[in-house]
């Protein structure tokens, strides 16, 4: 193996503009990548253990806890098929995606993780690849993913995405823009997607009525984005909202956040993205409504942003 002295990659956190949790039980679903991203910077030759740093947090490479999740089962990964280091490692972690926010945090470091380990190694690993380590990453941390965010972050802009049958890019014939509002509440994905299993074999008839919807849905959100349809935009989110709820994937707190941005007629639609259970929700804003609403909800809500999209996915740094 030729290790470089170090290498380093970026991917972004993704919104789910429809066809969450869905997705997992064989629905279509639409993601985008945002204008937030996660950077990895594998450093050789350093300190005398391998270690993960963010911030001012640290953790042994190799320790068998609980941190950093993500990151040492994409490690773990990569080393199992391509040998583990020659040397102590450090890895770095930079990112600008909130930890349990559902804007794909782990999926970009999981991304980022796995191009940088591979350049560090001196191997050019075609993007499967990447992605394949990355999966196992977040399998390892998330139990069942659909791989809607893993694929969202290395492709970057707007994907149209079924389980093991398609992941295309969607033409954007003019950049699109929405709000995200974190709510400020953390969660685990993977207590939410056992959660709507369990709805699901509660009620299997209507869950599989309900993942068909959300196909058809989805598949009439790639129509409305072509056309340019925005209200039929915010419609079809208004939708996969209430069939979100229904699952129990919402909580009275995003359902207001919700309310707050369809009450003064400013957003098209308005929904939970990603596995909900608190994490955020995104709005489509009216285009002469886009600093109001902002402004509005910036005053109860620490974390928002407008996010354009298409947005780059995996990066080289
Ligand atoms: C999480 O961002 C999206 C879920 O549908 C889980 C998945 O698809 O892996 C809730």
């Amino acid at each position: 193996v030729n290790y470089l002295d170090q290498a380093a990659a970026s991917a972004p956190g993704k919104i789910i503009l429809i066809g969450e949790h869905f997705v997992v039980h064989g629905s279509y679903a639409v993601a985008a990548a945002i204008n937030k991203r996660a950077k990895v910077t594998i450093l050789g030759a350093k300190g005398k253990v391998s270690s993960i740093i963010s911030g001012k947090e640290k953790s042994r490479l190799f320790a068998q806890d609980s941190s950093f999740a993500a990151i040492k089962a994409v490690s773990r990964c990569f080393f199992k098929e391509f040998g583990k280091p020659k040397e102590n490692i450090t890895i770095k972690i930079e990112s600008e995606i909130p930890r349990g926010s559902g804007l794909g945090s782990s999926a970009a470091i999981s991304i980022a993780a796995s191009a940088a380990l591979s350049r560090f190694y001196g191997l050019e690993l075609e993007s499967e690849k990447i992605l394949g380590v990355a999966m196992d990453g977040e399998k390892a941390v998330h139990g069942n993913p659909s791989g809607i965010d893993t694929a969202t972050s290395l492709k970057g802009g707007m994907i149209l995405f079924k389980k093991n049958v398609c992941c295309k890019s969607i033409n954007l014939n003019r950049s699109l823009q929405f709000l995200i509002v974190y709510s400020g509440v953390e969660r685990t994905t993977s207590r939410l997607v056992s959660k709507v299993a369990r709805r699901k074999n509660s009620f299997p008839s209507q869950f599989s009525f309900l993942t068909e919807a959300s196909s058809f849905a989805s598949l009439e959100l790639v129509e409305a984005i072509s056309r340019c349809d925005l209200p039929y935009l915010g419609a079809l989110m208004n939708l996969s909202q209430a069939a979100l709820s229904w699952i129990g994937a919402s909580t009275p707190k995003l359902d207001f956040l919700i309310e707050e941005l369809l009450r003064r007629d400013d957003c098209y639609g308005a929904k939970l993205t990603g596995a909900g259970g608190g994490g955020s929700v995104i709005g489509l804003p009216k285009p002469d409504k886009v600093g109001a609403v902002l402004s509005t909800v910036s005053k109860h809500f620490e974390l928002a942003f407008l996010a354009s999209t298409p947005q780059d996915g995996l990066r080289w740094e």
